[in-house]
């Protein structure tokens, strides 16, 4: 079977490396992948191949897949999947894996997913959406000026900003709706009341009808040591987490996606892949601060290192329907992945470092190094965006996998390398 991967980060390294692992497929694309990728062979025989077309560039991708006809394409990033990837192929007779425009909405549009949770009864945080600044400014007053102001629209992870006062609330009220910041996406904002408890990722395969809930695993958002400084796209995770039973864990899930999903079927939205919504568990109970509508990174990472089902497989029962006859399988071992980013991140980070280290790592056991932000040059693996590495490691319990993470990260060298020190510290001590 030819796959087709599309997205070039290091959420795709990791379904790359999973997908790779079956026996079914025997060719595999990933546009544009990374230097990791690259370096990918498959358990059929033969090696991964990057095709150097952009995530974004459907003209492109459509051409390539019309004349390499692949069994399934796998879509990694929400840009893509915003722009209407899966509707696109779909209109040209061809099998993709991922939620269509309209189902990745819940990703795509703040307002629309907190109408949807409202309408439905999903838990999440008291909220409304505003196009007027002074309308906006009432409600964050009768919040007392702490909230979160977000962003309609898609803003690559940045489109979110937390206030503690009146002040910082319209500071932010400013630079989203007047000075329209994040554009197109910011003339609409989304304003919540501030949550406080422990934020976690819950992650569930949907084939339409059914979902399927995987184990806890949680990010750290922040790019500082004890979560300070800006937000990042996440600066690692870990999986499971300590904070629930696998009980408690699953009542959780239920919690969100049973209204979920009997409210897409009542709209008439055929969510077909993988919903991402990001949980806070406060005091009184689980709140949804938003939805996506893909795998999570560096969530995958996690994930994929767990996972014993065929990912083949399960990737085509959500697209035949049939997820109810595939239960996922999990490893008990823990598994945690430590990012590294390049100087600069999250505000633009400096690139064309060369890595050193790397093929050393590969010699460790229960080690994964999955490439974000590299790319190949003359023989030499290059730094190449903000994230740059998710350094990967699983062992029997959390402490182990944790120090083996760290104990790779240390072989790793670049200019300019940053990375958390505290990664998976909340899950050995909570
Ligand atoms: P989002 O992209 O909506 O998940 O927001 C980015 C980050 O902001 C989240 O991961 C949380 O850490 C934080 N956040 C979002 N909404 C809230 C909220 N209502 N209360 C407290 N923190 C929040
Ligand atoms: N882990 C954060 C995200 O994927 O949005």
């Amino acid at each position: 079977m030819k796959l087709l991967v599309i997205g070039g980060g290091g959420r795709e390294h990791a379904l790359v490396w999973k997908l790779a692992q079956s026996p079914r497929v025997t060719h595999l694309w990933c546009a544009p992948g990374n230097a990791g990728t690259a370096r990918e062979t498959l358990a059929a025989g033969g090696t991964v191949e990057n095709v150097a077309i952009g995530a974004e560039d459907l003209p492109t991708l459509i051409s390539f897949a019309r004349k390499n006809r692949p069994d399934l394409t796998v879509v990694g990033p929400d840009g893509s999947l915003a722009l209407g990837i899966v509707d696109t192929f779909q209109a040209e007779g061809l099998r993709i894996w991922g939620p269509n425009q309209k189902a990745a909405q819940f990703e795509s549009s703040k307002a629309f997913s907190q109408d949807f949770m409202e309408r439905y009864g999903i838990p999440t945080a008291r909220s409304r959406t505003f196009s007027d600044p002074t309308e906006a400014r009432n409600f964050c007053a009768e919040l007392g000026g702490r909230c979160a102001l977000k962003a309609d629209g898609l803003a690559l992870g940045k489109g979110v900003i937390l206030s503690q006062n009146l002040d910082e609330a319209e500071a932010a009220i400013q630079q989203l709706l007047v000075q329209r910041a994040f554009g197109e996406a910011s003339r609409q904002i989304v304003v919540q009341e501030f949550l406080e408890g422990i934020e976690i990722s819950l992650h569930a395969l949907c084939d339409g009808s059914h979902v399927q809930i995987l184990p806890s695993s949680q990010d750290h958002k922040r790019i500082g040591d004890g979560d300070q400084g800006p937000n990042t796209g996440g600066m690692g995770t870990y999986s499971p987490t300590p904070f629930l039973s696998d009980v408690a864990w699953e009542q959780v899930g239920h919690t969100v996606l049973d209204p979920w999903i009997r409210g897409c079927a009542s709209e008439g939205i055929d969510f077909r892949g993988l919903i991402y919504p990001g949980v806070m568990l406060t005091s009184s109970g689980p709140r949804v601060l938003e939805f996506n509508a893909r795998w999570g990174d560096p969530e995958t990472q996690v994930y994929v290192t767990r996972l014993e089902n065929d990912m083949v497989d399960l990737l085509e029962a959500c697209l035949d329907g049939s997820l109810d006859r595939h239960p996922l399988r999990w490893s008990r071992q823990a598994s945690v992945c430590v990012v590294i980013a390049g100087a600069g991140y999250p505000g633009s980070a400096e690139r064309g470092k060369v890595i050193h280290g790397l093929d050393e790592i590969e010699r460790l056991p229960k080690v994964k190094v999955f490439h974000a932000g590299t790319v190949l040059k003359e023989g030499q693996v290059i730094t190449n965006g903000g994230r740059v590495l998710g350094v990967t490691a699983w062992d029997e319990t959390l402490t182990a996998a944790r120090d083996r993470a760290y104990a790779a990260v240390s072989r790793i060298c670049f200019d300019g390398m940053q990375f958390r020190h505290d990664i998976a510290v909340k899950g050995i001590i909570g």
